[in-house]
């Protein structure tokens, strides 16, 4: 007898893992499709919690990318050497190539995927920055290579008022370039180069479906603030990146295989921890386009 889920909403059961962010889903298959009434429910969990844990989802990488589907277009990512070649949808989190040998620590995707060890949110530097990423842990390491998340709304309400005055009306720049400046990355190409120019970003946004308000800031790719000089801007992003680590913002997640874990990347930003590069770290991705332009709050 089968007993396949058939994801209706009333299975869905939800355990919320820190008092900022973050909640377990059980009770749906990810490989199924989802009717309307399950999507709603899964959306409205999303915006509540803003990053979704769903342990043991083994999914093909096609399942991957339908459930993707379901919230929006994808990204294709701009740079040959993080995208899959089987599936371009796919952003290959990843120390292993796409045929599956293991690189050397010093290879430039590893030192790329590395500087996720830094706070960010994906695709900030995209003139329509990235809804969400959908995240999928096919080889997880031991020990280290944990990903943890940090409510970017909560880091917004506590900010004294006169840095949320700061803030108020500012823009950043978001800068695929700039994270050369971090790391040993491999060169853009003039193509990729001219594919993603600067862009500036309001610093509060507006949450196009919750209204509410958050710091928008993505450390490795900003590198300016309108109005200020340089110096005093690397300042701002170095005080404002160490605020969003207080433990009262973060949720950590430890990764078993086949979790799928889903975050919102208009309110909350997330890193890496390390792990040692000589074991094997694979992780798929999907990155779902932006609704529209940031809407400055
Ligand atoms: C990402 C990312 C962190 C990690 O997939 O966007 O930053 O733990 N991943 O691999
Ligand atoms: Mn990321």
């Amino acid at each position: 007898m089968s007993i396949a889920n058939d994801n209706t909403a009333s299975e869905l059961t939800i355990r919320p893992l820190h008092t900022a962010l973050g909640a377990e889903v059980r009770g749906l298959d990810l490989a199924a499709p989802l009717d309307e009434d399950s999507f709603q429910a899964l959306h409205d969990a999303w915006m509540e919690y803003l990053v979704l844990v769903f342990p043991n989802q083994p999914l093909s990488d096609h399942q991957q990318i339908a459930f993707g589907r379901r919230f929006g277009e994808l990204e294709v990512h701009h740079q040959e050497i993080i995208k899959s070649q089987s599936a371009p949808e796919i952003f290959r989190v990843s120390n292993v190539d796409d045929d599956g040998n293991l690189m050397t620590p010093d290879h430039p995707s590893v030192a790329q995927i590395s500087l996720a060890q830094r706070w960010h949110t994906d695709s900030s530097y995209r003139p329509v920055p990235s809804m969400g990423s959908i995240l999928h842990g096919i080889e997880i390491t031991a020990a280290g290579g944990e990903t943890w998340f940090t409510n970017m709304y909560d880091v917004h309400d506590a900010l004294d008022e006169t840095a949320k005055q700061r803030i108020a009306g500012s823009r950043a720049r978001h800068d695929f370039g700039h994270l050369a400046t971090l790391g040993p990355i491999k060169p853009l190409t003039e193509t990729e180069r001219r594919a993603m120019p600067p862009v500036w970003q309001p610093m509060a946004r507006r949450h196009p479906v919750t209204g509410r308000t958050s710091l928008f800031i993505s450390p490795i790719y900003n590198d300016a603030i309108e109005g200020m000089d340089d110096d005093d801007a690397v300042d701002l992003i170095a005080e404002l990146n160490e605020f969003v680590g207080r433990d009262e913002f973060v949720y950590r997640h430890r990764w078993s295989q086949d979790d799928i874990v889903m975050w919102d990347n208009r309110c909350t930003m997330h890193h890496a921890t390390p792990y040692d590069l000589a074991t094997r770290r694979v992780m798929h991705r999907v990155t779902i386009v932006g609704e529209g332009p940031v809407e400055a709050a």
